[in-house]
C-alpha cells in the first residue's frame, strides 16, 4: 500500500512538539503531510503549508472544518496528529474521531475523566485506533524493560520510585517562553500544570513497564515559584492492585535538571533503573548483586524491544527515534485494518486507554491535594 496521508492541528511557527512529530513520521517514510490547520491564525497556517509543500485546498481557517472537510474527502488523511495546548485536545480529538478519521493526540489526553471515556467510547465504537504519544516509551530500552518484567525476569514487583524533575520553569517572569506560559495558565493546562504535564509521562512509564495498575494515591500538590496558580511540584504516593508501592515525583523548578524523567523498579528477583536522559542503556541487577549495563543494539536486549532499533551499537538513537517508533506501530495497524490483517495484539503504542489513565490519575491526585493529602482510590 501506498504511504499514508496525515494531517496536523498545532505546530504552527514557533511551536515545540508539532517539528518533533513531523521528524519522527519522517524517519520511516511511511505518512506524509497532506492537510493542516497549524495555528489559530490562518496566515500562519498559510506560511506553514506552503513551506511543507501543501495544497492550499488543504489549509484550513480551523480545525472543525478540517475534521468535515477531510472526512468526506476520497483522499482525505488516514490520521490526524493534534498538537495543540491541553485545553484544545478533546473538541479536536472528537471532531476528528467524529469525521472517521483515526487520531494522534499528544498528552495529557484531556482535562476530564468524563471527556477521557467519550473518546474512548467513540474511538471504540467507529472502530478508529488512537494514539496517545507517551514519547518516551517508545525507546527500544524502556520496551526491553516492559518485555523482562512480563517474561518475570523481577519476579513481583515490590515498589517503583519515579522521577520527573525540570529546571526551566525555575524562574518567575518571562523565562520559559511561550510554551511556559500557557502550561502555568489554567485557561490552557486546567486543574494542574506540572502533574499533566510531566506526572502523566511518570504514571504511564510505570504502568507500560511493570503493567502495574493503580489502586489509589495521595498527593501533596504545591505552586512554589512566585506568581504561580497551578502546581509546580507534585509528591504522590502510591498503591497498587496487588499491593506494592509507589514514589512518584515531579518538578519544574528543580534548577540543574533538564528532562530527568528516572524510573527505578525493585522485585523479588532484582532492580530495573531506566533514565531516559540515557536512553541507549538500561541497567539491570540481579539478586546476588551482579550489575548489568545492557546497550541497545546486542543481542541481550530482548527481541520485541530490540527489532525497533534501526542503527546498529554506538549510533546514538534518541528521542525522535523513541516517538517515529510509536508511530512505526500506530501506521503499520491502520495500514493492517485498511488490508484487512489486523489483529489487537499488533497494538504496541500508548493508546487512548492509556490516555485516559493519565487524565484518572490526574483528578485523583487533584482530589487528594485538595482534601488535604488524604488517599484517594482511582
Ligand atoms: N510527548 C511529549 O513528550 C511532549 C513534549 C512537549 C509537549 N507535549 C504536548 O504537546 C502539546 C503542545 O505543546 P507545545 O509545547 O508544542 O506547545 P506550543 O505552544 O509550542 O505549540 C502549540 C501550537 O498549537 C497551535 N494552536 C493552538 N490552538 C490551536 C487551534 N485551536 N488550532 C490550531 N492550532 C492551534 C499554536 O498556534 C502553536 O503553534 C501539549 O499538549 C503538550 O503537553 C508533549
Amino acid at each position: 500500500m501506498n504511504k499514508l496521508a496525515y494531517g496536523m492541528v498545532g505546530g504552527g511557527p514557533g511551536s515545540f512538539i508539532g517539528d518533533a512529530h513531523r521528524h519522527s513520521i519522517n524517519l520511516d517514510g511511511l505518512a506524509e503531510l497532506k492537510a493542516g490547520c497549524f495555528s489559530r491564525t490562518f496566515e500562519k497556517t498559510i506560511e506553514k503549508g506552503k513551506e511543507w509543500g501543501i495544497e492550499e485546498d488543504r489549509l484550513y481557517p480551523d480545525f472543525e472544518t478540517m475534521a468535515k472537510a477531510e472526512g468526506t474527502r476520497k483522499d482525505g488523511i488516514d490520521f490526524v496528529v493534534i498538537v495543540t495546548p491541553n485545553v484544545s485536545h478533546y473538541p479536536i480529538a472528537k471532531a476528528f474521531l467524529n469525521a472517521g478519521i483515526n487520531v494522534s493526540c499528544d498528552k495529557p489526553l484531556c482535562f476530564t475523566s468524563e471527556q477521557a471515556s467519550d473518546l474512548q467510547k467513540i474511538a471504540k465504537e467507529r472502530g478508529l485506533l488512537f494514539l496517545v504519544t507517551y514519547t518516551y516509551m517508545g525507546h527500544v530500552t524502556a520496551k526491553h524493560a516492559k518485555e523482562i518484567i512480563r517474561r518475570g525476569d523481577l519476579g513481583k514487583i515490590r515498589s517503583v520510585v519515579a522521577e520527573f524533575p525540570q529546571g526551566w520553569l525555575a524562574y518567575e517572569g518571562e523565562w520559559g517562553g511561550k510554551q511556559g506560559k500557557w502550561r502555568a495558565d489554567p485557561k490552557q493546562s486546567g486543574s494542574v500544570n506540572c502533574l499533566g504535564d510531566l506526572g502523566t509521562h511518570v504514571e504511564n512509564a510505570v504502568a507500560t513497564m511493570t503493567g502495574l495498575k493503580i489502586k489509589r494515591v495521595l498527593a501533596k500538590m504545591d505552586a512554589v515559584v512566585p506568581g504561580r496558580v497551578l502546581d509546580d511540584n507534585d509528591f504522590v504516593m502510591v498503591e497498587y492492585e496487588g499491593g506494592a508501592t509507589g514514589l512518584y515525583w515531579t518538578c519544574q523548578y528543580a534548577i540543574g535538571h533538564d528532562n530527568s524523567l528516572r524510573v527505578r523498579i525493585y522485585g523479588e528477583n532484582g532492580t530495573i533503573q531506566w533514565f531516559q536522559e540515557e536512553p541507549e542503556k538500561i541497567t539491570v541487577i540481579s539478586r546476588d548483586g551482579t550489575i548489568n549495563e545492557l546497550h541497545r543494539g546486542y543481542g541481550s536486549i530482548a527481541p520485541d524491544a530490540a527489532k525497533y532499533g534501526r542503527l546498529p551499537s554506538g549510533h546514538p538513537e534518541g528521542w525522535f527515534e523513541a516517538m517515529g517508533n510509536l508511530y512505526k506501530s500506530f501506521i503499520n495497524c491502520i495500514k493492517a485494518k485498511r488490508d484487512g490483517s489486523f489483529k489487537p495484539e499488533m497494538i504496541d503504542f500508548p493508546t487512548v486507554d492509556d490516555g485516559a489513565e493519565g487524565v484518572r490519575f490526574i483528578e485523583a491526585c487533584v482530589k487528594s491535594n485538595l482534601n488535604g493529602n488524604v488517599w484517594v482510590d482511582m
